[in-house]
């Protein structure tokens, strides 16, 4: 429009790490993966991801608790650990009220709760489910459908490449990734990880 001048705006520091976060996310989900296996030992792997998101834990006014069992199982590290990352990040975003509202969310502090559970499977040695769970908002019924679909987001400065990521994750170890959730009650992701063949065997006669 004639007489309009041109706007330009100047990204702010927050918004440019926001762009390189969506560049990255990006590229991650979008690079072809070769899987780097190697043996890996589960326990090690949460209990590091876990004290590293401590900070990020208590920000939330919320606590990572660590469940269950968690075997050695043959799998790429990284991925594992990246895909770990983004539910556990989703976990503690889930107790911030998505519209205005009180601050500090539905969920009064200190009764916030997130487990990382570790479940191997009984009968498949080396398989094993990992379940993400929370006692946030939980997720509406009519986004269920859309939550892996990559920039789909409900986030004010959310990628939308989390879920995407975590489930291409679960694809390429020929596992799966589910979700089950009940708005007002929180948020249950199961991830899947079926033996690899080459794994770890179960002792056996010789
Ligand atoms: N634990 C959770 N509790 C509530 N909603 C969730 C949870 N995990 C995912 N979601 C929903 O799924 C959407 C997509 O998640 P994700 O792919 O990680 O992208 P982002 O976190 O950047 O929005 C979120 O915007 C949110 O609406
Ligand atoms: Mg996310």
């Amino acid at each position: 429009m004639a007489g309009t001048p041109p706007s330009h705006r100047v990204s702010t520091p927050s918004e440019v790490e926001g762009i390189e976060k969506v560049v990255t996310d990006f590229l991650r989900y979008a690079r072809p993966v070769s899987l780097d296996l190697a043996e890996v030992d589960l326990r090690e792997m949460v209990e590091t991801l876990v004290r590293d998101m401590s900070e990020e834990a208590a920000t939330a006014g919320a606590e990572i608790e660590i469940q269950g069992t968690f075997p050695r199982i043959v799998a790429d590290e990284a991925l594992i650990r990246q895909a770990l990352r983004n539910l556990l990040v989703n976990a503690l975003e889930s107790f911030v009220p998505a519209g205005p509202g009180p601050a500090g969310g539905t969920q009064r502090a200190g009764t916030r709760r997130v487990i990382l559970r570790g479940i191997p499977e009984t009968g498949a040695p080396g398989g094993v489910r990992l379940l993400v769970e929370d006692n946030g908002a939980g997720i509406a019924s009519e986004d269920l459908p859309h939550i892996f679909t990559p920039f789909f987001t409900t986030k004010e400065r959310g990628t939308g490449l989390g879920l995407a990521l975590a489930q291409k994750t679960a694809v390429v170890h020929d596992g799966q990734i589910e979700v089950r959730s009940q708005p007002g009650e929180g948020t249950v992701f199961p991830l899947y990880l079926p033996p690899r063949p080459g794994g770890p065997t179960p002792p056996g006669p010789l």
